[in-house]
């Protein structure tokens, strides 16, 4: 019996495998339009897809960013100004794609631009906190992917949404995980309305990848900057020295968690854009498959006793 079931699940591997290498021709003819290139998975992502032949158009949030996107490139590349948090550069972006695609379309829209902080206990931030991140990872996704959807559909392309496995767990306080909820949503009521136009929707959901957004720099800064402006009533809840406590806690974690080979990443978001046979969604990062994905499936009291076993621990008990 083990034997027959050993059997079936190497055939089916072999048979998913076979399904999966295949990939599209004429490269040369479909343009790519990437959000957030200025650095980290969105940076890599543009030269990766610029070397095998297709037509990338890199958004990105600053000059320096674009220059040295530029300097790297071929002449195939071409790059553009991009706030999505400002529907008039997406819109002024869109345009200009429309021009460069011309009756073709669009062949896909990777949305992968994204801020990872403020990330604290909810009773640490503001409303503004909250809508300023939700304003990029969530309607600046949005934004720009209803924006290019006319000329998707022409192509019958693909649209690729970089979530991440904190989309399907939330470990942490902050608006992170509250986006990439929202994220998943979109993702997944988009995938369904554009199946019948021969659109494919596919989702990338990372674990700890090392770029900017888990540098222990930023992190730290950003703990100490959202501790310092906090009521002493709130400080007094938390206790002396937690942000020094938690900080190291979550600095170290972060540290054995990330992985440094940010190919992994690319490697998928390629397979969603130039696969026949893209997968419905990606899991990046052994901490993403061995970690957050069977965590997210558990019943809740197992994964909130998890979490609150390994998170900072609070000294000063209120009641
Ligand atoms: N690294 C990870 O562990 C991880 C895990 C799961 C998911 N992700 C997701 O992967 C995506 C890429 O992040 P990354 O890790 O590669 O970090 P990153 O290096 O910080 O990349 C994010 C990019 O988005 C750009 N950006 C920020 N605000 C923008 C705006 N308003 N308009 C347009 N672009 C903007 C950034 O530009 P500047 O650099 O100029 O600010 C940067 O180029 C994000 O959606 C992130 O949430 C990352």
């Amino acid at each position: 019996m083990l034997l027959y079931i050993v059997a079936l699940l190497a055939l089916w591997s072999v048979y998913r495998w076979f399904k999966e290498s295949k990939h599209l021709a004429n490269r040369g003819d479909k343009h790519v339009y990437i959000t957030g290139c200025d650095t980290g998975f969105g940076h890599l992502l543009a030269r990766h897809l610029d070397k095998r032949g297709f037509r990338v158009i890199a958004g990105c949030y600053t000059d320096k960013g674009e220059d040295e996107l530029k300097k790297a490139s071929s002449d195939r590349m071409t790059t553009l100004h991009l706030d999505v948090t400002d529907s008039a550069s997406v819109a002024q972006a869109t345009a200009l794609i429309d021009a460069l695609v011309g009756q073709k379309g669009l062949w896909a829209v990777v949305n992968n631009a994204g801020i990872s902080v403020p990330v604290a206990p909810s009773d640490w931030l503001t409303v503004e906190d909250y809508k300023r991140m939700l304003d990029v990872n969530l309607v600046g996704m949005i934004d720009v992917t209803l924006s290019v959807l006319p000329l998707i559909k022409k192509a019958r392309g693909r649209v690729v949404n970089v979530a991440s496995a904190f989309g399907r767990i939330c470990p942490f306080g902050g608006p992170y995980c509250v986006s990439k909820y929202g994220v998943e949503a979109f993702n997944d009521s988009l995938r369904l309305n554009l199946a019948p136009f021969g659109v494919k929707v596919l989702c990338i959901e990372p674990g700890f990848f090392r770029t900017n957004v888990t540098d222990p720099q930023i992190i730290e800064e950003n703990g100490k900057r959202l501790w310092d402006r906090l009521p002493q009533d709130v400080k007094d809840d938390y206790g002396e020295n937690y942000v020094e406590r938690a900080l190291q806690t979550i600095v170290a974690k972060c540290q054995l968690l990330t992985d440094d080979d940010l190919m992994k990443v690319i490697y998928c978001m390629e397979h969603a854009v130039t696969a026949v046979h893209p997968r419905t969604r990606y899991s990046p990062g052994w901490d993403a498959k061995f970690i957050w994905l069977p965590l997210s499936y558990m019943p809740s009291f197992v994964t909130d006793s998890l979490v609150l076993k390994f998170s900072p621990k609070i000294n000063v008990s209120m009641f």
